[in-house]
């Protein structure tokens, strides 16, 4: 991405984002997780992750310091979990883009599913959130996925991602990192069982070709896989070609078991 001047090691490297939601309650125990990352990235004898932390809103700008210190300043960046529509507009509760980057982060996640599903937020406010990140240069990373995988999956995702994506050029698409995050599969909801890399690669496929029709042009954005990844099968995902990373929701708030993923990540 033009611009991006970030302490990121490699953009081969797989990227891991932590969405850590409402989680955790202190910045005390915000400080142990990134300790013990910490711990873990001195214990490696080259730079070899790509993390990224995305902080309840309370919580940005002291983490924001904490990445930039230690084993985690060239390995790590922050990110926000949410964003406005609006720069400038009085919109009571909300936090702005020129506020997310004067903060230091560097991605908001856009249309993640409890957004969509859980706050009623629309294609169409996921759309402006994702604009107002591109306007204010920052990377998004869109979630996308549908709710439920049945034999109409596939017209599900077409509409979302035309949706989603309405109104961006080629080279905007490209600046993108899209989550494929089926409903289904992330840790809390009822029921979850994760997906296969073989089927989220499937869903992947529609996502590419439904962006490609619409732009007339193949963009090049990443593509991560997120919705209970764990130490168990952490590794499946991220040693597949077709995933560029993965986004770790309930697994990345949890020290040990995000250690224990970072553990198989830097052994790939
Ligand atoms: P999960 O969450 O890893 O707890 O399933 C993923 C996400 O919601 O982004």
């Amino acid at each position: 991405m033009a611009g991006d001047k970030s302490g990121e090691n490699t953009m081969k490297k797989k990227l891991i984002v932590s969405n850590w939601k409402m989680q955790p309650t202190t910045l005390a125990e915000a400080e142990q997780i990134l300790d013990l990352v910490d711990e873990y990235l001195g214990s490696l004898s080259e730079r070899e992750l790509n993390l990224v932390f995305c902080p309840p809103f309370v919580f940005t700008e002291e983490v924001g310091k904490i990445l930039k210190t230690s084993h985690l300043l060239h390995q790590s960046g922050l990110g926000a979990q949410d964003i406005s529509t609006d720069d400038r507009m009085a919109l009571t509760g909300e936090v702005s883009g020129p506020m997310l980057k004067k903060l230091g982060a560097r991605y908001v996640i856009v249309g993640h599913s409890e957004r969509r599903w859980k706050l009623g937020e629309s294609d169409e406010v996921v759309n402006k959130k994702l604009k107002a990140v591109l306007r204010n240069e920052m990377m998004p990373i869109v979630a996308v996925g549908e709710k439920t995988r049945d034999d109409n999956f596939e017209d599900f995702l077409k509409e979302q991602v035309l949706n989603t994506f309405a109104g961006l050029s080629a080279e905007e698409v490209a600046r993108c990192i899209i989550a494929y995050e089926p409903v289904w599969a992330i840790s809390t909801t009822p029921g979850a069982r994760p997906d296969t890399p073989e089927s989220a690669l499937e869903s992947v496929e529609v996502i590419k070709e439904t962006l490609a029709t619409a732009l007339q042009s193949t963009a090049l954005p990443r593509y991560l896989y997120g919705g209970s990844i764990t130490s168990v099968n952490a590794r499946e995902f991220l040693s597949n070609d077709g995933f560029d990373g993965v986004l770790i929701g309930g697994a990345s708030t949890n020290k040990e078991e995000f250690v224990k993923i970072l553990a198989i990540a830097s052994k790939l």
